[in-house]
């Protein structure tokens, strides 16, 4: 429950002047991902044509993420005991993880209305204190990207979600004057691709928090169990889990690497995916046994196959590949790095044992090193700093 804002007590946070979190890494990462790799996480067209008909309604069907589930089910049905509307509720998590799916399934399990909208569309405080206006009492507004909106609408939300109440201005210059307009008590549901891009005064103002996991191959199978009886494509277990190995940690993957093993399987074969059938059309689309696709598997020879494991710098990374170096350092780079097969050190880019064995190469011999030391002798080509001067 919300009331009056008495369950933020320290809310007060002193402003600092940190720029809104707009133009990050993060943001830029997504802006960089080009949308028709296969194992891109953020929704192309095809997925968010499909995807409402693939999201679990409610939160026993929604599989994985159990802490934060539990988590969540107290926090909704406390609520409901009390008759009350549920504490406003920050959604972090990498995109395909189910930020959306979870604040639809927070609406439904409230029996409230759902409104949508998202930091980008919310660039002046008018445009949210129209939303804000326009509730009603018990409704859950989902702010999808909220560390994108503007910093003055920003500034509204804090009043609105403590007090509900805006304070709006009427009139200009002289005439100006601020009226206070109450609200009825909504639930915000907020959405980030990072927690730690949301300024600490909106973060505090969040009752509850809930920081969403990549998921492991056992769950990602049950969603393509799941997805493939909603899309009547027939699936053996063993072909299921080929997919889930694939799918990188994200539903969102599983279910579009799902629907393109589908059509291999209905062109080729008699339309069952089994272990085979799965393989050999995620074969056709470049992705690896460990979900690498052409530009990570580019990466990862380059870097083994030129450099001899490195380190070697970016720059020269890049241009062995033929790519931009943000594309290399913020499109491939992340996931190579979260499954252990590269590690980025003050000298360089290095891969790891594991990478070796990933591509089935054998490391060159040479006295016994650590891996991040270079070889006397070697020269990187450029300074091998990580990230951008
Ligand atoms: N726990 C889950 N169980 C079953 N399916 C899931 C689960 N989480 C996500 N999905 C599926 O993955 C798809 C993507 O999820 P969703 O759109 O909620 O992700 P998101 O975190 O909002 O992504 P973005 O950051 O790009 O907005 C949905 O269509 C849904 O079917
Ligand atoms: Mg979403």
């Amino acid at each position: 429950m919300n009331p009056g804002g008495t369950l933020f007590p320290g809310a007060a946070t002193p402003r600092d002047e940190t720029p809104t979190p707009g133009e990050t890494a993060a943001g830029r990462a997504l802006a960089a991902e080009p949308a028709h790799r296969p194992v891109a996480a953020p929704a192309d067209g095809e997925d968010r044509a499909t995807e409402g008909a693939l999201r679990p309604k409610d939160l026993d069907g929604f599989i994985g993420q159990v802490r934060v589930r539990e988590q969540l089910d107290l926090v909704l049905r406390a609520a409901r005991q009390r008759s009350a509307t549920a504490d406003h509720v920050l959604l972090s998590g990498a995109p395909g993880l189910g930020k959306t799916t979870l604040a639809m399934i927070i609406a439904a399990e409230m029996g409230a209305p759902l409104r949508i909208t998202s930091g980008p569309a919310i660039q002046h405080p008018g445009d949210l204190a129209a939303v804000l206006a326009s509730l009603t009492g018990g409704e859950v507004l989902f702010l999808d990207e909220i560390h994108r909106m503007s910093r003055p609408a920003e500034e509204m939300l804090y009043l609105a979600m403590e007090d509900f109440r805006v304070d709006i201005v009427v009139g200009t210059g002289l005439e100006a004057t601020a009226m206070a307009l109450e609200l009825p008590p909504f639930t915000l549901v907020g959405a980030t691709v990072r927690a730690g891009l949301l300024l600490p005064p909106l973060r505090d103002r969040f009752g509850f928090t809930a920081h969403m996991e990549f998921y492991d191959p056992a769950e990602l199978e049950r969603v393509i169990r799941r997805s493939a009886r909603l899309l009547e494509v027939e699936v053996e277990p063993a072909g299921a889990a080929e997919i889930a190995g694939r799918s990188r940690g994200t539903p969102r993957i599983a279910n579009r690497l799902l629907r393109r093993v589908r059509d291999y399987a209905q062109v080729t074969a008699d339309g069952v995916v089994t272990r085979e059938i799965a393989s050999a059309a995620l074969g056709v689309y470049e992705v690896d046994g460990r979900g690498l696709d052409r530009l990570d598997q580019a990466v990862l020879h380059a870097l083994l196959k030129l450099f001899g494991g490195g380190p070697v710098g970016l720059a020269t990374l890049a241009v062995a590949v033929g790519e931009e170096r943000e594309t290399v350092e913020e499109v491939a780079e992340p996931f190579l790095v979260r499954e252990g097969l590269l590690a980025r050190t003050p000298r360089g880019r290095v891969a790891t044992p594991a990478a070796w064995a990933h591509l089935g190469l054998v490391p060159p011999p040479g006295p016994s090193r650590p891996s991040w030391t270079a070889p006397p002798g070697h020269r990187n080509g450029d300074s091998g700093q990580d990230g951008p001067p």
